[in-house]
């Protein structure tokens, strides 16, 4: 037997109740019969002209629309908090989990009965997850797609080259004057970053999450079949809420698995290990950050797509797509588990082949055998950090150093590039007060850019450690995520200048080599961190955010409320 619509609470009603559900809808032209039991479908838009990345998701939308209609539902857009990742500041990260409370309250509040989620820029996937896993009603993801590869100078660019251009910029390299060029030559189209960065990393964990119609991750955002799939995924959401199919039932401990490997095989971005962290915990799936290690170790990297090799998400989807290179991993994953359009992994991906190996490798000739996001223990970094190997320089994975310390992103900026700054290619760059808690908000800043006197005499890269992350397009030999942070009595806080630190990458350990005696000595005299904020939301969130291993979610806002909200408006 059918479930109720769960919308019928609200425009089934009789009497008073049942005409204000419904008296005000009608003013959008409704007649009766769109509330006598159609399933209504939210379409939850991160549309905003401030987050350009979005920017083209009122199309999208339409596109969402004509397939809900056409499956026999009715469509209702609404819009939530949208968070662009190049203008929020101090990060969007900050906002990720206050916006992933505008949608889970969104939702629920709401007379829906299934949702499909735009999603674009790096925190707009994870938020909105997020929040729908905490109501868990049926939802699928439509992504926004990534931008064509940007063309400067007769070379493919995309937003990896903003880290190559800042250091060719302060080498001399690069004239100020031709970075106006290049800006308007990299993002050239609609859509979200055209590399492997976070944005696409997250577009890749829900199509292999089971939480996206197959091939939703690469379709570029101007290619005509993205508003097919957008087209389709309204379609489907109407069977998932005939079926009653839940994100809970997609969303296994298997499913997190199969991501896991997944960003492996593609070089992810970092962040999705504070993602997929928080929407673990959200569904309430047990996910620890030694998962990462463990079950990324053995998958190669297959897919040669920047940061970690060379091509773009345009290359990506012409050779095949995820599908195909889920099917190139396939005796990695489970192909049993069950996706948003009720196919099994293995019915989703059997037919697709890769198209060009030198975009999607082979598990016999991958495009690097090391891959995946590495966990560090070690007593700089008690309850974890990670290190994406394939962005960083293998011969640093091994390394003893001594410490340049920065106390906070403000001396870093003031002394990075004091010719008198006492550095060399083997000192270790420490940067302290840019976790959840100290900056706040966990900014992309790990990839300190290094000291303009090492970039001129050829230095590419170095050891950093931070307790930060880093942009997903960015690279080099970083360790990130340091957890407790250094305002949260983490042992990064007592670093100084010439400490000798030693990162053992094989070993996963990562050492502060000073004696205990005087650890103990500099947290006696430490001052402890006070958080400037006393007030608002971001007074908030210093409270209640969890450190970095756990996912940087709220510790208020871990599993779900459902979808049941018995009393009524009036
Ligand atoms: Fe939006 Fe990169 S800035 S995806
Ligand atoms: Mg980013």
């Amino acid at each position: 037997m059918q479930k109720a619509l769960r919308s019928q609470q609200w425009f089934g009603k009789k009497g008073k109740d049942g005409f204000i559900y419904r008296s005000w809808m009608k003013n959008q032209g409704l007649p009766d019969d769109e509330f006598t039991g159609k399933p209504v479908i939210g379409i939850c838009n991160t549309f905003s002209e401030l987050t350009p990345c979005n920017a083209h998701f009122r199309e999208l939308a339409e596109s969402v629309k004509r397939g809900v209609l056409q499956a026999g539902g009715i469509p209702f857009e609404f819009p939530v908090m949208s968070l662009g990742e190049t203008l929020i500041r101090p990060t969007a990260m900050l906002y990720r989990n206050l916006a992933s409370m505008d949608v889970e309250e969104s939702i629920r509040a709401n007379p829906v009965d299934g949702v499909v989620l735009l999603c674009g820029c790096d925190k707009t996937t994870p938020s909105l997850v997020m929040g729908a896993c905490s109501v868990d009603i049926p939802a699928i993801v439509v992504s926004g797609g990534a931008m064509l590869t940007g063309k400067f100078q007769g070379r493919d660019i995309g937003t990896s080259d903003v880290w190559r251009f800042a250091d060719a910029l302060k080498s001399g390299a690069l004239a100020e004057e031709l970075l106006n060029s290049a800006e308007g030559s990299m993002c050239r189209s609609r859509g979200h970053c055209a590399v492997m960065g976070t944005a696409s990393s997250m577009a890749c964990m829900v199509e292999a999450l089971g939480l996206t119609l197959p091939g939703n991750a690469a379709i570029p955002a101007a290619d005509s079949r993205r508003k097919t799939i957008a087209q389709l995924s309204g379609r489907r959401i109407v069977e998932m809420v005939a079926e009653d199919l839940v994100p809970s039932q997609i969303l296994t401990r298997k499913a997190f698995e199969n991501a896991i490997r997944v960003n492996a095989a593609i070089g992810g971005s970092t962040n999705f290990v504070v993602h997929l962290l928080a929407i673990a915990g959200r569904i309430g799936v047990p996910l620890t950050l030694e998962d990462f290690d463990q079950l990324s170790l053995d998958v190669p990297l297959v897919a040669n797509i920047q940061p970690s090799g060379k091509y773009f998400m345009e290359d990506f989807y012409y050779a095949g797509g995820l599908p195909a290179l889920m099917n190139v991993i396939a005796p990695f994953l489970h192909r049993e588990v069950i996706t948003a359009n009720g196919k099994s992994v293995a019915e989703n991906i059997t037919d697709a082949v890769s198209f060009n190996q030198e975009v999607i490798g082979t598990l016999e000739q991958p495009f690097r055998e090391q891959s995946g996001i590495m966990v560090l223990k070690g007593n700089l970094c008690a309850s974890g950090a990670v290190l994406k190997p394939s962005a960083a320089t293998p011969q640093l994975l091994q390394h003893r150093g001594p410490a340049v310390v920065f106390e906070h992103i403000e001396d870093y900026k003031a002394r990075i590039d004091d010719p008198d700054l006492p550095v060399t290619a083997d000192s270790i760059l420490v940067l302290k007060q840019v976790g959840p808690k100290g900056y706040p908000g966990m900014p992309e800043v790990g990839n300190m850019t290094l000291p303009a006197k090492l970039l001129a005499a050829g230095v590419t890269d170095m050891v950093r450690i931070s307790d930060g992350r880093m942009s997903g397009t960015g690279f080099g030999t970083v360790v990130l995520h340091v957890s407790p942070e250094s305002a949260d009595g983490g042992l990064l806080g007592l670093v100084q200048d010439g400490d000798i630190i030693e990162l053992d990458a094989a070993a996963r350990k990562l050492t502060l080599v000073v004696e205990p005696a005087e650890i103990e000595r500099r947290r006696a005299v430490q001052q402890p961190f006070e958080s400037p904020y006393a007030r608002g939301y971001v007074q908030l969130y210093v409270r209640h955010v969890e450190q970095s291993h756990l996912g940087a979610d709220f510790d208020f806002l871990r599993g779900g409320s459902g979808s049941t909200v018995t009393r009524d408006s009036h």
